[in-house]
């Protein structure tokens, strides 16, 4: 950890910002939520509310911490005057959102180094999802909890008594990839979830709610803050063949499980997309 940087301060920071965030979410959420945007494609959805809680963060990120940098999923990049980025997400699971389905949160870490997940050190990290009103933290060396619970990963005795969280891209090339992959997954596992925001994936994973995850395709701000959190309870993240987790995989787990489940999917190919 570097010494520099007052992670306590960090982390107070970054629960301020995420619960402000999770209430706005939450207590402005209409009974109809409308699709306001697309992106890398028609499913790939943004609401009103994505933009109005990234617009909030930036505002009270740029107050209480003046010249730090911001990297937002809608948009925001501003570079860093302080040496700290803010990396944030203001929905992760934002089809959950769509559809009044709980498992969505507001994710915010503070990184240095390059805002990308191949070049950062995560310090502090807060993961909170509105619905049922959990709060993740974690804080670089500190430990990660939830509540004030300190949280550890389960140590299931082999994968296939391991229920494995993973999540889908959506572009229709990514996603036949992820199926085949899934058919070499699914067969030597407990079982598979798809609960539809990395962020609490992670956070599932370190409060020993899933035992493993992988996923292709995550964004800085899907990652940042729930690497944080599994890393601090103990797991291993990382990508395939030796590389960091980022956008062409991510790995977390337990030790010897998470090597495992690096090895089956390097063997499934799930690093790469079918060829068009
Ligand atoms: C998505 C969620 C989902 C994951 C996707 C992400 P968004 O983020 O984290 O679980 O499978 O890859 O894009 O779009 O809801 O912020």
């Amino acid at each position: 950890m570097d010494d520099t940087w007052d992670v306590d301060e960090l982390l107070e920071v970054a629960r301020a910002v995420a619960l402000e965030a999770g209430e706005l979410v939450r207590s402005g959420r209409p009974d109809r939520v409308e699709v306001a945007a697309t992106k890398s494609s028609a499913q790939d959805v943004v609401t009103e509310m994505d933009v109005a809680v990234e617009r909030l963060l930036r505002e009270r990120l740029a107050l209480l911490r003046p010249g730090d940098g911001l990297l937002g999923e809608e948009g925001s990049s501003t570079a860093s005057a302080t040496g700290v980025t803010w990396v944030v997400d203001p929905i992760d699971g934002t089809v959950n959102y769509l559809y009044g389905l709980p498992s969505y949160s507001v994710s915010v870490a503070a990184v240095v180094g390059e805002p990308d997940p191949s070049a950062w050190t995560v310090l502090a990290a807060c993961v909170h999802a509105p619905a049922d009103g959990r709060t993740y933290t974690a804080t670089a060396g500190g430990g990660a909890y939830l509540e004030g619970r300190r949280l550890t990963v389960n140590q299931p005795a082999s994968l296939l008594d391991s229920l494995v969280a993973t999540g889908f891209g959506y572009r229709v090339d990514r996603r036949s990839g992820q199926a085949r992959v899934l058919t070499h997954v699914l067969p030597r596992v407990r079982d598979i979830r798809r609960l539809g925001s990395a962020a609490l994936d992670l956070c599932e994973l370190a409060a020993g709610r899933v035992d493993l995850y992988y996923e292709r395709g995550l964004s800085p701000w899907d990652l940042a803050a729930g690497l944080l959190v599994a890393t601090e309870a103990g797991a291993r993240v990382s990508g395939l063949r030796g590389l960091p987790p980022g956008a062409a995989m991510t790995v977390a787990g337990p030790g010897e499980l998470h090597a495992e489940l690096c090895t089956l999917l390097e063997a499934a190919g799930a690093d790469t997309d079918p060829a068009q």
